[in-house]
Parts: structure tokens; C-alpha cells; sequence
């Protein structure tokens, strides 16, 4: 996966951002791989998905027995949540990812996942990001704290001396922090242990681990000291009461950092 290096956030136009995405270079073989990773996530998900998730697949009004076109999916989007998807193939700089995110556009890759990455791929495809993602970002307050996090953390980092030290360390906690919540985040629901995070929503191998696994009350030092790796299945999860413990991180975050004035 290469390193996308020459992107101007500020200069991408909206009609732009899908540019490189083409629905009709997939072919048979991506559309195969999809219906069967699609089979083994949905029984995967199974008393695993939280409300926000299925309520939001609802709306979003897909159940992606077909491999999606990027460009139907973010006209239905934004006119439903004023999220938008970019096409992005590569691993984007951290702060341009949190500044995208910050903006409410979700960067999203388009390629599917190969035969031997089924049960959980170390790069986000298509899938991940579509059936894992997507469906959130129709939860209000969620995606309130996914665009307010990400433009706390990108004012964090743009303060902080590339090279340094302590940047080095923040980029490894926010990337942490992102992992277990986003993406490795349960929640309580009616007493129950139920996933928000996208790793688990879109991966038959991350929730099956997270049954042996079990979790942990959410502890925003204990995220930011606990090391992980995305190259195979989370070491740990972690567990909130409501999305009220989202923002609750933040501030203290926002108060660790400095930055006590509300960023919208
Ligand atoms: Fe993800």
C-alpha cells in the first residue's frame, strides 16, 4: 500500500472527490469476494452489531448483497447526513486523514480484499470501510465525535514540531485512541457488550476474537498506554456506556492539550 503524499486538502474541489473511482473497472472476481466476505459477516454480526449500526444500515437503506457504487452511496450520504466519502487508495499523512474527518468526508479505499484476506485484512478495503463504517455515520452524536475528535487531534498535531519526540507519541496515542473506539469500540446496550467499531463490524475473524477476548470498561490512559497492532486482531477492547463517554475523552483530552474552547 503506498504513501499518499501529494494531497491538498484545502484545494480538492467537491466534485473531485470520488475522482479515480470507476464502478466499472470491478469485475466478476471482485464482486464474488464480496458476496462471500458479505455471508460471513452477517452471520459474524450476529447480536454482535450495535443499535446505531443496524439502525443506521436501515437508512442508508442498503443491505450490500451487491458490491456498491461509491458514487450512489455518497449522494444518499450527504443528503441524509451531510457526511461525504473520498476515493482514496493509500495510506493518507495522519493529519491530512483527522483534517478529512474533521471536515465530515470519510475517506474510503475502493479495492476489494483478495481471496486470502477474508477473515481480516491489515489494510481497509472497500468493505471495511463501506459495510464497516458507513452505516455509524448516520448516529448523530457519533458522528459528531468522529468530526469534533479528529479536529481536536489535527489542531493538536499542527501545534506539535514535526520530527519531535513528542509528536512522534501523540500520533502513537490518537492512533490508539482511534483503534479502540472507532474501530475496536464496544458499547453497553441493555446490559449487553455490542460493537460501534468497524474493525468488528466488518471482519468474521475480529468478532469471533472478540467472543474469546472479552473486554474492558473504557479508560482513555489505558487506551493511550495500550499498544496494538492493526496487523492482526485486537489485543483488547474496550467498552462505554454511551456515546456521552466519547465526548467525556475528549474533553479531557482537549483539557490535557490545552485546548478548553469548544473547536467546531
Ligand atoms: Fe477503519
Amino acid at each position: 500500500m503506498s504513501r499518499i503524499t501529494d494531497l491538498n486538502i484545502d484545494e480538492i474541489k467537491d466534485s473531485e472527490l470520488l475522482k479515480g473511482f470507476d464502478f466499472t473497472k470491478y469485475d466478476d472476481g471482485d464482486r464474488e469476494r464480496w458476496k462471500v466476505l458479505l455471508d460471513g459477516v452477517l452471520t459474524a454480526q450476529n447480536g454482535v452489531a450495535c443499535d446505531s449500526y443496524s439502525i443506521g444500515m436501515a437508512r442508508l437503506g442498503e443491505n450490500f448483497s451487491e458490491l456498491p457504487n461509491l458514487e450512489d452511496l455518497n449522494h444518499k450520504l450527504e443528503r441524509l447526513t451531510g457526511w461525504r466519502v473520498m476515493a482514496v487508495n493509500g495510506i493518507l499523512p495522519c493529519e491530512d486523514f483527522y483534517k478529512l474527518l474533521s471536515r465530515k468526508i470519510f475517506p474510503s479505499a475502493t479495492f476489494v480484499r483478495d481471496w486470502h484476506s477474508q477473515a481480516f485484512t491489515g489494510y481497509p478495503d472497500l468493505f471495511h470501510d463501506v459495510v464497516g463504517h458507513l452505516p455509524l455515520f448516520f448516529d448523530k452524536k457519533f458522528s459528531d465525535f468522529v468530526s469534533k475528535s479528529s479536529g481536536v487531534i489535527y489542531e493538536i498535531l499542527r501545534n506539535t514540531p514535526n520530527g519531535s519526540a513528542e509528536k512522534e507519541q501523540l500520533i502513537q496515542n490518537f492512533s490508539r485512541y482511534g483503534w479502540f473506539t472507532w474501530e475496536a469500540g464496544l458499547i453497553r446496550e441493555n446490559g449487553k457488550a455490542k460493537a460501534y467499531g468497524g474493525a468488528i463490524l466488518s471482519s468474521s475473524g475480529e468478532a469471533q476474537n472478540l467472543k474469546e477476548r472479552g473486554f474492558d470498561e473504557f479508560s482513555l490512559d489505558e487506551v493511550f498506554n495500550q499498544t496494538y497492532t492493526d496487523k492482526e486482531y485486537s489485543c483488547r477492547y474496550f467498552i462505554i456506556n454511551s456515546y456521552d463517554d466519547l465526548f467525556a475523552s475528549l474533553e479531557a483530552i482537549k483539557t490535557q492539550y490545552g485546548l478548553n474552547k469548544s473547536i467546531t
